[in-house]
């Protein structure tokens, strides 16, 4: 029985992203190492994607590596890249027994051969899974994903009449077809764990109407119950997409 029972469904968010903030802040205050500390928030990940699975979420994302985490010590990204490497493939058997699709949101090909392997196989081989996708953002960064996308969009065109027309009757809707998140729901929830209350360039188009949570919990000691209850404050928030709150009590939101 999971604990997210009660929850009533309709306010379950169906897209849930989370900032896994505070490994090293963890790490530091139980003298271990700053990796130690992302092996430990590793395991969260798993655990969370069950939780998350649990209380009827459909799709979880986690910022892993954003595109500035490349400016961090080598030896930590590499570090990083290690443990996707080696520990993603262990994952695949229980993601399979979660029905755990794997998608990607970012540009891995800068990353190591091993870890693009590793991440290419598993999205393979849970690609037919249906109960719950699992994100994973990797060198990812809502500002950079904005500017390919407004490039995307100017490579649509074969000419420059065509293009200037295109881009004059432009609109936030048309550009969203060009930031290649046709798989992605829009974040309903943004949870952001180790006492930070920033978004961190994390998902910077869908912030526009996220709802926002932050906890101080550090990653790696974020729990089942953590997680219940930012899903519980969620549900008793009012999402207004700029009406008023008599216009949506009245039910006419997607009027
Ligand atoms: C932020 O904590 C965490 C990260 C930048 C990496 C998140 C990585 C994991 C949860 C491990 C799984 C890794 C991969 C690549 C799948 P921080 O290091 O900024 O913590 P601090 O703010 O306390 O220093």
């Amino acid at each position: 029985m999971s604990s997210a029972e009660g929850l009533p469904l309709q306010r379950v968010p169906k897209h849930v992203a989370i900032i896994m903030d505070g490994n090293g802040r963890w790490a530091k205050a139980q003298g271990l190492s700053r990796l130690e500390g992302h092996k430990q928030g590793a395991k969260r990940l798993r655990d969370v994607i069950q939780w998350a699975k649990d209380a009827g979420v459909k799709q979880v994302s986690l910022y892993a590596f954003s595109t500035e985490n490349w400016k961090r010590p080598k030896l930590e990204i590499a570090g990083l890249m290690t443990l996707l490497a080696t520990l993603l493939p262990l994952e695949v058997p229980k993601m399979q027994e979660k029905g755990a699709r794997l998608l990607i949101l970012g540009d891995i090909s800068k990353f190591p051969w091993l870890a693009r392997r590793a991440l290419d196989k598993a999205v393979q081989a849970t690609k037919n899974n249906t109960e719950i996708d699992v994100i994973l953002c990797l060198n990812y960064g809502g500002q950079q994903e904005i500017v390919d996308g407004v490039k995307s969009f100017y490579a649509s065109f074969d000419d420059e009449q065509t293009r200037a027309k295109a881009f004059s009757e432009l609109t936030p809707e048309t550009l969203y077809k060009f930031l290649g998140r046709d798989d992605i729901l829009p974040v309903d929830l943004l949870i952001r764990t180790g006492g930070e209350k920033r978004i961190s360039n994390f998902h910077l188009w869908d912030a526009a109407y996220a709802e926002l949570y932050f906890t101080d919990t550090n990653w790696p000691a974020y729990s089942e119950q953590d997680l219940i209850a930012a899903l519980q404050d969620f549900a008793h928030r009012e999402r207004r997409f700029g009406k008023t709150s008599e216009q949506v009590q009245a039910g006419d939101r997607d009027e």
